[in-house]
């Protein structure tokens, strides 16, 4: 999604700038640009395809500067067209880039249409550009606290102003934005990740932060105009690029990383403690009586899985909801419930805003399970475990979702141990049983070429159907997701008893059904199932436990999997459905990384 880089500095900035999209290019974008202050003039490139266009652009024309700003954008407001890219300008003399949307943009524009400011583009981003303008007497500063003060949304900005050539001014609302910290230059960016190379110091600004940026100084001020100091912090993790070795997308190198990404996220200890969780947790878990999930997309689907194990171990009432509903309904707050938001990320305003409006209503406990140590989510709530399953750059998830497994596994255990439902025996296998998948893992990632087979059938379908029963329904919906993401395959996934209430009507010869297929308590059902669906001529692609007997025959192709993994089953189960979502994507020869219309991090709602 839309990424911002600024920088003011004494050497030709232009390559930094460029790198730094680079290095967010990940996150999905439609188009993307540059602007330097160059001969007192603000001086810009724009390009609808990709970074490497706007390099090449960049170079044609000789574009060089000592400060300037950069962005991707991922169209919200106007087509992704040059007109509507960013930096924007405002009478030849402001530039800004802009991340999130301005809600009350239609009567701005009519205010400052009356103030004679023409409208080029169809962004909502122009109309924060000429309302600073607008504002401007000779201090940027001071011109974009005061625009602050009229905008109505989310947004993260950075702009410079051709009277003031060593200044770049940030501002944050709702979405992220860090201050990078130079020798004699300073640097903003909607994520440190843009500025490795450039620095390893950080300031995270706050929630209606505006701050400046001089060669020497940045100064920041807060939301109630008032100078603010922000912790200066280092984050030496940030690094160099991410490689793709003898793969051939991130996302399969991604898939093959998880057993590793597992054993990185699995606690040392050998007993469940929920200190792990934070130094207040053992209190904030004594307090709970129920939980109330909050997330988005795959993040929500590992909360679904949760849910199985936090009522079955636990034995506490767990709530599982899509942060985007939850923010926006009338709910009935209970005070006593412990707020669990998920995301790989940690920086989905979605989920952002869902957590928000859970503790203006009374919440007290906070707990994130998130992949990005330095988040708005990890620093928002009192409680955090973080997954390590390190940078993850295709769009589609596959790591950060069997980490946040372990780690809801890990805290079902722990509040089942708690609750004094698990004895200490159970305690012991449960530690025994999450050490020992990442070699279960290994051996299913070893089914890759059954499922290349498979999946060239499956290229050729325009849609699919996924089954799952309890624990691995979800599993079944994330399977589903992962095929019309990347393979753009219409995917419904079904719990397999509703089959009859519905989706089997869909049932015919060219309609592949997937069934994940456990050797769990449902098995006999399940199986009742799959000959509903072979009595109609439906193909079923089964991915069945060795232990479940289900065998290869006239409409029932079969993928055998290790024996029956017990609760820890989902963890196997979905990864042959990346595998197959994967697989088919590539002989569709569809961009597997960065999916159509897509973006990583979702940070507009
Ligand atoms: C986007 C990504 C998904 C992700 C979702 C939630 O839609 O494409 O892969 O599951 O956001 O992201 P989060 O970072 O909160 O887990």
């Amino acid at each position: 999604m839309c990424g911002i880089v600024g920088a003011v500095a004494q050497r030709n900035i232009v390559s930094v700038l460029i790198e730094g999209l680079r290095r967010l290019e990940y996150r999905g974008y439609d188009s993307c640009g540059v602007a330097v202050l160059a001969g007192g003039e603000p001086k810009r490139a724009r390009s609808v395809a990709r970074v490497a266009d706007l390099d090449e652009q960049v170079r044609e024309t000789r574009l060089e500067g000592v400060t300037g700003i950069a962005h991707t954008r991922w169209a919200t407001h106007g087509a992704p067209v040059t007109d509507n890219a960013h930096p924007i300008f405002s009478r030849n003399e402001l530039a800004i880039v802009h991340n999130g949307i301005i809600e009350n943009y239609e009567t701005l524009r009519d205010m400052l249409r009356g103030k004679g400011y023409e409208f080029i583009s169809q962004t909502d981003t122009e109309v924060i550009a000429h309302l600073i303008q607008s504002l401007y007497s000779g201090d940027l500063f001071a011109a974009v606290r005061e625009a602050t003060g009229h905008l109505h949304g989310a947004y993260a900005i950075a702009v410079l102003h051709k009277s003031q050539p060593d200044t770049v001014v940030g501002a944050r609302q709702g979405s992220p934005l860090v201050v990078g910290l130079g020798e004699g230059e300073n640097f903003l960016a909607s994520d440190a990740l843009a500025l490795a190379g450039s620095t390893d110091r950080f300031m995270f600004l706050e929630e209606g932060d505006v701050c400046e940026l001089t060669l020497e100084k940045v100064r920041v001020f807060d939301r109630d105009g008032k100078p603010a100091a922000r912790d200066v912090r280092q984050v030496a993790a940030y690094g160099g690029a991410v490689e793709l070795g003898p793969y051939r997308h991130f996302m399969q190198k991604e898939i093959f990383e998880q057993p590793r990404a597992i054993s990185d996220t699995i606690p040392q200890s050998d007993v469940f403690d929920a200190s792990l969780f934070g130094e207040t947790a053992p209190k904030a878990f004594a307090e709970i009586d129920s939980l109330l999930i909050l997330a988005c997309g795959t993040s929500y689907y590992s909360g679904l899985t949760a849910k199985y194990w936090l009522e079955s171990i636990a034995k506490i009432p767990t709530q599982v909801e899509i942060a985007s509903e939850y923010r926006y309904r009338d709910s009935v707050p209970n005070p006593k419930s412990l707020v669990v938001v998920i995301s790989q990320s940690g920086e989905t305003a979605d989920t952002i805003a869902a957590l928000k409006h859970a503790q203006s209503l009374g919440h007290k406990h906070t707990l994130s399970v998130c992949n990005v140590a330095t988040s708005a989510m990890v620093r928002m709530t009192e409680l955090s475990f973080l997954t390590h399953a390190g940078r993850e750059i295709g769009v589609a998830s596959t790591k950060a979702f069997t980490t946040q497994l372990v780690a809801l596994f890990v805290l079902a255990a722990t509040l089942g141990k708690m609750r004094g439902n698990i004895s200490a025996k159970q305690e012991a296998d449960y530690i025994r049983q999450l050490r020992h998948l990442p070699a279960a893992l290994n051996s299913v990632l070893a089914l890759e070429p059954q499922i290349i087979a498979w999946s060239e059938e499956f290229s050729r379908k325009e849609n699919a159907l996924f089954l799952g029963r309890g624990l691995h329904y979800p599993i079944a919906l994330e399977g589903a997701l992962k095929l019309k993401e990347i393979s753009y395959i219409h995917a419904e996934a079904y719990p397999a008893g509703e089959l009859k209430h519905g989706p089997l009507a869909l049932v015919t010869e060219a309609m592949p059904v997937v069934t994940v297929a456990p050797n769990d308590a449902l098995l006999e059902k399940l199986k009742s199932n799959i000959q509903e669906v072979r009595a109609r001529g439906g193909q079923l692609y089964v991915f069945a436990d060795a232990d479940t007997k289900i065998v290869n025959d006239e409409g029932l192709h079969v993928i055998r999997m290790p024996e029956h993994y017990g609760l820890l089953s989902p963890i196997l189960h979905v990864v042959p459905l990346q595998l197959l979502a994967y697989h088919t994507a590539c002989s569709r020869g569809t961009d597997v990384d960065k999916p159509r219309n897509l973006a990583k991090s979702v940070t507009v709602e």
